[in-house]
């Protein structure tokens, strides 16, 4: 999933003023560039403190929804937010005005908003949770708009791809106290391009790099291994290839050596019995790496955390057919970037065929 991030901050970085109106930095130039970046994603999230202070709709234009229902796609994006003390009112615009679903992530249930949205429970709430159910749920495209609390959740948690930052030249707070971009969290050299849009100087950083042309051939090799794997009704069939940081690459295939071995565990065996340094290397897996075993001491995401892999990618999360896995969001909360390619999801499931789930 891709994750933008975008905010407007006057000259001293903040992000509003403290009254109770909410203050207008953008200029129509640079509205016109957000709504146009909003077109583009699936889902929308701000935090709580905003939707109360804001009230914001988060609709598309009219123009906008139907030529999203033309290109196949829903008219409204998906709306998100954040609590951890469920103070959301459900006459909030948010859960009133447009169509579309409304999820809330929040610390406990809330049966307030029973009817308006859909709540997931998670304590705590994390960039990486919000990140791995969405995915779930087929989001490919995510935009946080803030506010300050929340950008600092995805910065801080290298969940975010993109950083839309749109700066007014010379209005000032002058406030300490109002809301402020976190540019502490905002990693030191990140690279990023200036243009200006209206009277706003607009920076775009790249957060993480775009490792889309590597993956891919190395994520088809994986799903290519599994099909070695002969069906059988107590396991999936996974491939998984390995590159680590000096580019040497490692196989394995779902019990290619023993009947208790996933794939991952095959290439990392393999890899260690070659001598290989692990710690930074990608593994590539057609499935989800598990969170739980009960026929092997360790999973193999935690053998993945053990052995200080940079990056998983794989193709398709772990049906519940078996347990309910966590290995992605495992992976994420330990600071490992998950990269998720569904667009092979359907090879991965077909060729699981033997498997309800
Ligand atoms: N200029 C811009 O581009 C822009 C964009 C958006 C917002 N803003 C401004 O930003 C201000 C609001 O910023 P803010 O920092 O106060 O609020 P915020 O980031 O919008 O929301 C913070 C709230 O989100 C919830 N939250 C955050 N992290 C959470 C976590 N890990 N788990 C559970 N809940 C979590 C908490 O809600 P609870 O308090 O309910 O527990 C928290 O108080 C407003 O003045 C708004 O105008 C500006």
């Amino acid at each position: 999933m891709k994750i933008h991030l975008s905010a407007a901050v006057t000259a001293d970085g903040a992000l509003d003023d403290r009254s109770p109106e909410r203050l207008r930095i953008s200029d129509a130039a640079d509205w016109a560039a957000v709504e146009a970046l909003r077109a583009r994603c699936d889902a929308i999230l701000v935090g709580a403190g905003t939707v109360r202070h804001d009230n914001p709709r988060l609709c598309l234009p009219e123009e906008v929804r139907q030529q999203r229902l033309r290109e196949g796609r829903t008219p409204d994006l998906l709306r998100v937010t954040v609590t951890r003390t469920g103070n959301l009112d459900p006459a909030a615009r948010i859960f009133t005005w447009g169509t579309g679903a409304r999820l809330v992530f929040a610390e406990g249930p809330l049966p307030q908003l029973d009817g308006r949205a859909e709540v997931i429970v998670a304590r705590p709430v994390t960039a990486a949770g919000i990140v791995t159910e969405l995915e779930k749920r087929g989001v490919g495209t995510l935009l946080v708009e803030g506010g300050a609390e929340v950008l600092r959740m995805f910065l801080q948690e290298k969940a975010a791809d993109t950083l839309r930052l749109a700066m007014h030249p010379s209005l000032h707070v002058d406030d300490a106290a109002a809301p402020h971009f976190p540019f502490d969290a905002l990693p030191a050299g990140v690279p990023c391009i200036e243009e200006q849009v209206g009277v706003m100087r607009v920076r775009h950083y790249e957060l993480r790099a775009d490792h889309r042309a590597e993956d891919l051939p190395l994520l088809r090799r994986a799903v290519e291994l599994s099909r070695r794997c002969i069906p059988c009704a107590t396991s999936y069939r996974v491939g998984a290839v390995i590159q680590t940081c000096d580019g040497a690459l490692f196989e394995g295939y779902t019990h290619e050596t023993s009947p208790t071995h996933h794939a991952e565990q095959e290439a990392i065996a393999k890899a260690v019995a070659a001598g290989a340094d692990l710690r930074g290397a990608t593994i590539y897996s057609s499935m989800e790496p598990c969170s739980k075993r009960s026929s092997e001491p360790e999973s193999c995401s935690a053998l993945i955390r053990r052995l200080g892999f940079a990056r998983v990618v794989f193709a398709l999360y772990e049906p519940d057919c078996f347990v309910s896995c966590r290995g992605a969001l495992d992976l994420r909360e330990a600071g490992i970037e998950v990269a998720v390619y569904p667009e092979l999801g359907p090879e991965v499931r077909a060729i699981n065929g033997h498997l309800k789930g």
